[in-house]
């Protein structure tokens, strides 16, 4: 690369992804056709419009590319209707609402501290809580929703649109009573898959499409894809509103988005090809192996768990027990080369940077070739640090607030001597089992 400034940065990029594990559930590893495609002469065309009615010449290749990726998702997620142009998640989801609902309908999703998504209606911060009213439902106290509450909140709500799906709800979610609750008070189902498709893909979890109405996927996450988003209208939106396809196509263009990004189509296209295959249901069987034995081992270290464990993707620890805020423990965590997020637990009463947990997962390890042997190596990893974290922070006697300054935290990481030993032992084991270019 001629531009040493970004030559230099992608080369340390590379280094830090290679020697220290990617434990953020929402990451992976795209593989090298997907990042060929990324970077490939597409990058270079504009495409404004959908294949064969489009408003600038030159779109032999890139109509063929686009119909070639729809027709790919179409098979791989059994739908009659896929929109592969949203630039992402966020995006996709706001498309969906300006496609279906008119300004000041009702979005009735999960709270964010419960594991929902900023663009499932949380209010005032977001475009979905300005200019639509929202209702959030919560998990129950054992961490799992309770879907009598969410037909409770829905009929005395009464919302156009209920969404289903999550960041860091671990257990599976239940469509079918969903498309029960939705049914009743004559709403939309709007699943937002993006966390587990791969897991879907896989059969690892279950599936949506015979139940919701529309369904919002991002391509980057478990399904190993490139950063982007597609959306499904299923057999049931089309039987409740035939022109819930073309609603969402005009959403998505012109209503919210100019020219698809051509190298993006090309690298979905490539992903759904490999997520066709069979290594791909076994990968994602994997996925789900490696959180259970991880979930367990920290369970019997006495660590707490949103919902007492996983059955998907992802965990998060509730550090109150113990005593340390997320970012703390994240910091940390990141210093001995176990990279994951803070994150608020349902009810938090610490703030959104300061929140009360953390939370990982398992899709990017498994790309790499982690089983279940190394799963039990992390977990003590993860409980080295945590426990040595909070004997600093009580020897040095630093409290919640004060953990929240910069100074407290580094003094508190600083002391912490295994960290450096958790460090060294991190970096022996991703040279063991390198990110692979290809899979
Ligand atoms: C469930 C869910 N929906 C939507 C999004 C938004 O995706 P993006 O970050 O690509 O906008 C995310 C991203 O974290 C997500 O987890």
């Amino acid at each position: 690369m001629k531009d040493k400034a970004v030559g230099k940065l992608i080369k340390q990029e590379a280094k830090r992804q290679q020697e220290t594990l990617m434990m953020i559930p929402s990451e992976n590893y795209a593989s090298q056709d997907v990042m060929d495609a990324l970077g490939s002469v597409f990058t270079n065309k504009y495409s404004e419009g959908y294949p064969q009615k489009r408003y600038y010449q030159g779109q032999k290749y890139s109509d063929m590319l686009e119909e070639l990726a729809i027709e790919r998702a179409k098979k791989l997620f059994k739908v009659p209707f896929v929109n592969v142009q949203p630039y992402s998640g966020s995006p996709a989801n706001t498309a969906i609402y300006f496609a279906l609902l008119k300004p000041g309908d009702k979005i009735m999703g999960l709270a964010l501290p419960s594991g929902g998504h900023l663009t499932h209606g949380v209010p005032k911060i977001t475009f979905s809580g300005k200019f639509f009213q929202t209702v959030q439902y919560d998990v129950a106290k054992d961490g799992r929703i309770d879907y009598d509450a969410v037909e409770r909140m829905a009929t005395k709500e009464k919302p156009q649109i209920i969404v289903a799906g999550t960041t860091h709800y671990s257990r599976l979610l239940d469509f079918k009573r969903f498309a029960q609750i939705t049914e009743k008070v004559n709403a939309l189902l709007m699943v937002d898959v993006s966390h587990v498709i791969g897991l879907i893909v896989a059969g690892v979890y279950p599936n949506p499409v015979p139940y919701a109405h529309v369904i919002m996927t991002t391509t980057h996450k478990t399904l190993r894809g490139p950063r982007g988003a597609i959306i499904l209208v299923t057999d049931k939106g089309l039987k409740k509103d035939p022109e819930m396809g073309e609603k969402i196509n005009k959403a998505v263009f012109p209503g919210l988005q100019g020219g698809p990004h051509n190298h993006v189509t090309a690298a979905m296209a490539v992903c759904f090809q490999e997520a066709s295959k069979q290594s791909f249901i076994k990968y994602g069987q994997q996925i789900v192996k490696n959180a259970k034995v991880l979930a367990d081992e920290l369970k019997k270290m006495g660590y707490e768990l949103l919902s007492g464990g996983t059955d998907s993707h992802v965990i998060v620890i509730d550090l109150r027990s113990i005593g340390l805020l997320g970012n703390t423990a994240a910091e940390a965590l990141e210093a001995a080369g176990l990279v994951l997020n803070r994150n608020a637990v349902p009810f938090d009463t610490n703030p959104p940077y300061f929140p009360s947990g953390i939370r990982f997962g398992t899709p990017g390890m498994t790309s790499r070739g982690l089983k279940e042997k190394q799963m039990k190596q992390v977990a003590k990893w993860i409980d080295k640090v945590l426990r040595g974290l909070k004997e600093e922070k009580e020897r040095l006697k630093i409290d919640s607030l004060g953990e929240r300054k910069r100074d407290n935290r580094n003094k508190i990481i600083a002391e912490t001597s295994v960290i450096k030993t958790v460090a060294r032992e991190v970096k022996a084991l991703c040279k063991k089992f390198p990110i692979r270019k290809y899979y």
